[in-house]
């Protein structure tokens, strides 16, 4: 019997490439990485979102430690629900990611959760990890960005800095359309300048289980 096999999402050479820099350099930034065809129903849904008021302010820390922080981050989130044909192919195409560095690193990854971030003018996210070493569930980060035709002077870059020297810039992305950043999430220190346009983009983070010996981290 003929197995139906369905079309891959991300490029296979486009992975590789990915999986290379994670390993050599634990930050990677590709551009055109998204197809337009999963990174344009997303920004539809992003931009509609942010009409009907769907977004809430996004905060620090989980539980009753909860807190919004102006001073610190200044984008409205909405956790990604599989709710529309967008959300879940963009989750698809993170599973093939997420088989993608499993294979090559053994990093035991099993839960994705991501969140549409829509920073108004004038906001940013200061420099952070997304997790605390040695404690950390959250393993991998991503972020992908869906504004198209990302104004030359419209800001919000997210500058990465060297994990052995946070002092060090070593890369600065454009929040454009199809971009796709991806580091390791408790050693690549990051964060957002302040944005001149409405800048969308969806974060998202490979878990490993937190019974497994660590902690719900404290980001978000
Ligand atoms: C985050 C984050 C970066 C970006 O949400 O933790 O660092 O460019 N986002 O949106
Ligand atoms: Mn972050």
């Amino acid at each position: 019997m003929k197995e139906s096999v369905s079309p891959a999402l991300l490029p296979q050479a486009r992975l590789a490439d990915l999986v290379d820099a994670l390993v050599d350099r634990s930050w990677y930034v590709g551009e055109g990485f998204l197809p337009e065809a999963l990174h344009r129903p997303l920004f539809d849904e992003l931009a509609d979102m942010a009409r009907r008021d769907a977004l809430e302010a996004a905060g620090i820390g989980r539980g009753q430690t909860h807190h919004l922080r102006r001073d610190v981050r200044g984008d409205a989130i909405r956790w990604l629900d599989r709710e529309s044909l967008a959300q879940r192919r963009y989750l698809e195409a993170m599973g093939e990611l997420q088989q993608a560095l499993n294979q090559a690193l053994f990093l035991g990854l099993f839960e994705y959760e991501a969140h549409f971030a829509q920073y108004p003018p004038g906001a940013f996210y200061r420099r952070h990890l997304d997790s605390f070493r040695g404690r950390a569930n959250r393993v991998v980060s991503t972020v992908g960005y869906l504004n198209p035709d990302w104004p030359e002077d419209g800001g919000g870059e997210m500058v990465i800095f060297a994990p052995d020297d946070p002092a060090r810039e070593v890369a600065r992305v454009r929040p454009e359309a199809g971009t796709f950043a991806c580091f390791l999430s408790d050693s690549v220190p990051h964060e957002v300048l302040p944005t001149r346009w409405p800048r969308a983009s969806i974060a998202g983070w490979f878990r490993r289980n937190a019974s497994l010996g660590g902690v719900v981290d404290p980001a978000h």
